[in-house]
């Protein structure tokens, strides 16, 4: 294994070239012919089942979630006083080494350019560059290995904890992602620089290098100063048009996976633009990046709102959504994850005067139309919510529905048979909230008690020929400003032949189920008419954008979350179908294939 020395003397921030076998000097008379453009461009909730369920429930004793809002802040990616960790990223000649200049200049971070750092093991000729030349002079990406030891030592020098690091042109492809990701090495902000392939091969074709400064000119855009500079330019051997395609092809190739690895950190700029201006736009990202850490380090997380929080991914500090959602039961991991993530955007929601919300959430265990479903994890959720509630200091009553109908047709539905009881044979721990901050009641108006301040309805609903909404409007009416939270609704009407829902004011029980607004909502996507594999999820935690998913395997047995799109409210059937063939709403007919796939991810 090939170790790079952490004592190489070589200058990330001042690098200075001296022509590598193989460079050409750029003989000042030399003009550039026009470049031709164009790239390659558990059990079923039976009665008897439901018995099997119950164990499980009092087995959940044991595991009692006591989530207070204190204890369940995601964890904050950066550390106090850390400098600012950057990575940069784009196709070949898309501008990196043009923007790093200037953003050391302003920043002072540590460049680490693999691209710089191997050119100059070639100049040097040492063991590591006699190893790349090869690949770098064909515009082919160098082994992994190689390029990964040699980034992770230069990552290791006391400088880059001092001054923060500027990492450009690595990752390139899914392992040195995946090694830095082990090494848990995060930048702070993932910047991609978008620009259109043909732009990119006459940039390339018209690079220079001064191999004294190693400043970087464009025979056309930025020509050198003096004849001086001028007569030491040097072109890249990686520079000809045929190598540009080449390595533009490779780029693409790898591109989707390294960006999915940083999704949640992503930011796209438009890199077709002048210098300055790109810069402008990196500059602002950063020093917003940078009031944001700071923000973060005393402790004011939320309030911060930048252009840098499009998405409650990138916002929250988010995990990203938790794989092997098919394996049931569910891991404790995984409802964890799922209750915390329900709770933090219902109280964000709450926070912000909302008094009538729901949480619609469909993972398979919460899924009643599956037959995996758990009414414990049902129970679990509304006890995480509740408690966090109570610690807060208010009065929260658990309501669920009673029996429906009359006489001899008196029932309710399936789902919520024996709730009641599992709420109150539940561990509600040892501090005494369940019976005086916590209550357990019905729907109705006549279950509002003054002293409740907050109201979680277990997944209120109608039956065949009954419907809930009448008690459900009499609580809210009885409820007043207070907040009512509907968990897992099901409000439709279910027509039976008594005609009940068929005519009686069916707008005005539409309309009413209509006025809460969806806090929380997640749902798996499966391809039309199937229930496997999953293809996506679908994800919305207020007050954020819907993301949408795309579910990828990858190659390890593994298989991971990327974000197609984001979407203002929840989006039509149509738009997930247009985002999943790879069209963005405004480029429908533009984008196609591969690309058409990424900008969907990049339109972000
Ligand atoms: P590397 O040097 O990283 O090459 P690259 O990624 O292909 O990027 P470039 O250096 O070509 O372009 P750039 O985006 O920095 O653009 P620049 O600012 O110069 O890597 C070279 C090779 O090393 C690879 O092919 C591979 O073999 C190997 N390698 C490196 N990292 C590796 C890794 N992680 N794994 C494996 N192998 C690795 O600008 C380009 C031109 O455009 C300039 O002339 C500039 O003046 C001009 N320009 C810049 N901005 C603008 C603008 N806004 N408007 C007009 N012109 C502009």
């Amino acid at each position: 294994m090939l170790n790079y020395p952490a004592t190489s003397s070589f200058n990330c921030q001042n690098t200075r070239f001296t022509p590598p076998p193989g460079y050409t000097l750029y003989p000042s008379s030399l003009t550039l012919s026009s470049s031709s453009s164009s790239s390659s461009s558990s059990s079923l909730h039976s009665s008897s089942q439901y018995h099997q369920n119950l164990p499980k429930v009092i087995a959940y004793k044991h595991t009692h979630f006591n989530i207070s809002p204190r204890t369940k802040v995601l964890k904050v990616r950066c550390s106090q006083n850390e400098p600012l960790k950057v990575m940069i990223s784009g196709a070949p000649a898309s501008g990196k080494g043009t923007q790093c200049e200037m953003i050391v200049q302003k920043f002072g971070l540590v460049h680490i350019s693999t691209g710089d750092l191997l050119r100059s093991e070639v100049a040097a000729g040492s063991e590591i560059g006699n190893q790349a030349k090869e690949y770098m002079n064909s515009g082919r990406l160098v082994p992994d290995e190689l390029v990964t030891n040699m980034v992770i030592g230069r990552l290791s020098r006391d400088d880059t904890k001092q001054k923060g690091w500027l990492l450009d042109g690595f990752p390139r492809s899914f392992p040195q992602a995946e090694s830095l990701e082990k090494m848990k090495i995060r930048p702070d902000v993932f910047i991609v620089l978008d620009v259109p392939d043909e732009i990119l091969i006459d940039r390339c074709v018209g690079r220079r290098m001064d191999p004294e400064t190693g400043k970087i000119y464009h025979i056309k855009n930025f020509p050198p100063e003096t004849e001086e500079i001028k007569a030491r330019l040097i072109t890249r051997p990686d520079d000809t048009e045929e190598k540009v395609k080449s390595r533009l092809q490779i780029y693409k190739k790898n591109v989707e996976a390294i960006v999915s690895t940083y999704s949640d950190l992503l930011k796209k700029i438009d890199g077709n633009r002048s210098k300055d201006v790109i810069f402008g736009e990196i500059s602002s990202l950063l020093l917003q990046v940078e009031k944001e850490k700071e923000t973060e380090k005393s402790g004011n997380i939320s309030k911060l709102d930048s252009q840098f929080n499009k998405s409650a991914s990138t916002k929250e500090n988010w995990r990203g959504i938790p794989t092997n959602l098919n394996n049931i039961p569910h891991s404790r991991e995984i409802r964890d994850y799922f209750y915390n993530d329900v709770l933090q955007a219902t109280q964000r929601a709450i926070k912000d005067g909302k008094t009538r919300v729901k949480v619609e959430i469909n993972i398979p265990e919460l899924n009643p139309n599956t037959d995996v479903y758990r009414i414990g994890t049902l129970m679990e959720l509304v006890r995480v919510l509740a408690l966090s509630f109570s610690d807060d200091g208010k009065r929260v009553k658990v309501s669920v529905q009673g029996s429906m109908g009359e006489g001899a047709l008196a029932g309710m539905p399936l789902q919520l048979a024996g709730t009641r009881k599992i709420l109150e044979y539940m561990d509600w721990g040892n501090d005494g909230a369940m019976g005086t901050f916590i209550n357990i009641g019905a729907i109705g108006g006549r279950d509002v008690d003054e002293a409740d301040d907050i109201f979680i309805l277990v997944a209120p609903q109608n039956a065949m020929g009954n419907c809930i909404i009448d008690d459900l409007r009499a609580m809210t009416d009885a409820a007043g400003s207070r907040p009512v939270i509907l968990i897992n609704p099901r409000l439709k009407d279910l027509p039976a032949s008594s005609g009940i829902m068929q005519t009686m004011g069916r707008e005005k029980r539409l309309e009413y189920a209509a006025s809460f607004e969806i806090c929380y909502q997640f749902r798996l996507l499966y391809y039309s008419g199937t229930q496997y594999p999953i293809m996506g999820a679908l994800r919305m935690a207020y007050p954020y954008r819907y993301e949408l998913f795309k579910r990828i395997n990858e190659a390890n047995g593994k298989e991971k979350y990327v974000i197609l799109s984001t979407f203002p409210s929840r989006p039509t059937g149509d738009e997930v179908n247009d985002a999943f063939e790879g069209k963005t709403r405004d480029q429908v007919k533009k984008a196609s294939g591969f690309w058409g796939f990424l900008n969907s991810i990049l339109s972000t």
